[in-house]
């Protein structure tokens, strides 16, 4: 089968890196890629909001399928642009995407299937004197949360009540991120631990991927802005087999349902977002894509033929899936720009990649190109290193150990990945 794979980040590197490891897998075409799917397949210059473009390419490279990374294309209908020809596409139709391309749609979607989620509440133009009056008496810290794609950047946590209502005008009087704020959710700020699980569906049954913890922050210790992921672990000592039954209880096993009851056409990954409070899980957030850098752990740890789960998943075949998993420990440190999540320089020549080969290490490309001088800096985050141990104390220092090989110019990784856990 002829594949097409659409992203650039190191999400789609680790999603190229276990596709052609598949004997089902003749072609692997990347649009547009980085410097390490150029390793895997062919990289293509396609853009991903050009969809007529996307399927004359599909049609004359005879691609059978099309594996979305990023959540953009999904929100904005790439699935329901090629539904009933013969191109399959991995990633929900437009309305599953709203999981992620709204919050308001997500928390009224977990209302009815009685989901575990923060409490909350949605304001807009029409009712902001009510919000302000809600912010009021709420105690705090509180969390705002812009309804629309933010870039990650549509949630604020505010500590101080002053913080709260400057937030609150700025999304919804002052146009903060443009139409994606003119509704806001305000929600309850929940204290626990964060795991990132993810799922499978083919719109009727799912299969449980490896779940992994994600580092956010810039800083070390978690201070400092948040960023896309500054490294990932799988698995964790506190999401046991009790909490994980859970987990599939309340929150994937209703989601699934849900979607199903309300014939939202889904065949892609699901990501939860959840937060363990006390011993309970919560949703913090639906993604209708992978995690990254949770990617860059996830594959690594899945045994399974990653062609063969997508076919089951567009013939609706999953349930004759079981999916198993490495028992090592990987762990994943992403090295960015010097600025980052701030602004920061490109094009910064990167060297020491041959050397840093390993059997246990894969290093997964994110914002990278290839240049006459060889491979240059591209993007905020952007490599990161994977490797596996028996625990994360030694995945860690293997990580490390190959991340001492790399330099270019400016180079940052957080170097207490995992501290909770060695
Ligand atoms: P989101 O974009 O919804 O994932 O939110 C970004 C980050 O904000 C999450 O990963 C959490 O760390 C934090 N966050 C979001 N909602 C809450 C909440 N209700 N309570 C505590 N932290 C939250
Ligand atoms: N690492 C979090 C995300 O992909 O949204």
């Amino acid at each position: 089968m002829n594949f097409l794979l659409l992203g650039a980040g190191g999400r789609e590197h680790a999603l190229a890196w276990k596709l052609i490891q598949s004997s089902l897998c003749t072609q692997l075409f990347i649009a547009p890629g980085n410097a390490g799917t150029e390793q895997c397949g062919t990289n293509v210059s396609l853009s991903l909001s050009d969809f007529d473009g996307i399927k004359d390419f599909c049609t004359a490279q005879s691609v059978n399928m099309i594996i979305v990374g990023p959540e953009e294309p999904l929100v904005n209908g790439i699935a329901d642009f090629f539904e009933g020809t013969s191109i399959s596409v991995i990633g929900p139709s437009q309305l599953g995407a709203q999981l992620e391309g709204s919050k308001a749609f997500a928390k009224q979607f977990m209302q009815r299937h009685n989901i575990p989620t923060a409490n909350y509440r949605e304001f807009n133009a029409t009712n902001y004197q009510e919000g302000v009056a809600y912010l009021q008496n709420h105690s705090l810290p509180i969390v705002i949360k812009a309804d629309g794609l933010a870039a990650g950047k549509g949630v604020v946590i505010c500590q101080y009540a002053g913080e709260a209502f400057a937030e609150f005008e700025l999304m919804i009087q002052q146009s903060k991120f443009g139409d994606a704020s003119k509704t806001v959710v305000v929600e309850e700020f929940l204290d626990g631990m964060e795991l990132s699980v993810f799922v499978l569906t083919d719109g009727k049954d799912y299969v449980l991927l490896p779940y992994a913890k994600d580092y956010k922050r810039i800083g070390e210790r978690d201070t400092g802005p948040n960023t896309g992921g500054m490294g990932a672990v799988s698995p964790l000592p506190f999401a046991d087999e009790d909490f994980m039954k859970k987990v599939e209880q309340t929150i994937i096993k209703p989601t699934i349902r849900g979607l199903q009851q309300e014939n939202i056409n889904y065949k892609g990954f699901i990501f939860f977002g959840l937060i363990k409070v006390g011993s309970e899980p919560f949703v913090i957030e639906y993604n209708c894509r992978m995690g990254d850098p949770e990617t860059e752990v996830v594959m690594p740890r899945l045994k399974n033929d990653l062609a063969e789960l997508f076919i089951a998943t567009a013939q609706e075949r999953l349930h004759e899936v079981k999916i198993e998993e490495d028992p090592r420990t990987v762990c994943t440190i992403m090295a960015v720009s010097a600025g980052y999540p701030g602004s920061y320089e490109k094009e910064k020549l990167i060297e020491g990649l041959e050397e840093a080969a390993d059997n246990d290490c894969i290093v997964f490309h994110a914002g990278t190109k290839s240049a006459d001088e060889g491979v240059i800096t591209n993007g905020g985050r952007v490599l990161c290193v994977t490797a596996y141990g028996n625990n994360v104390r030694e995945a860690i220092r293997k990580a490390r150990s190959v991340l001492d090989k790399i330099s270019y110019e400016g180079m940052y990784y957080r170097k207490d990945i995992g501290y909770e856990f060695v």
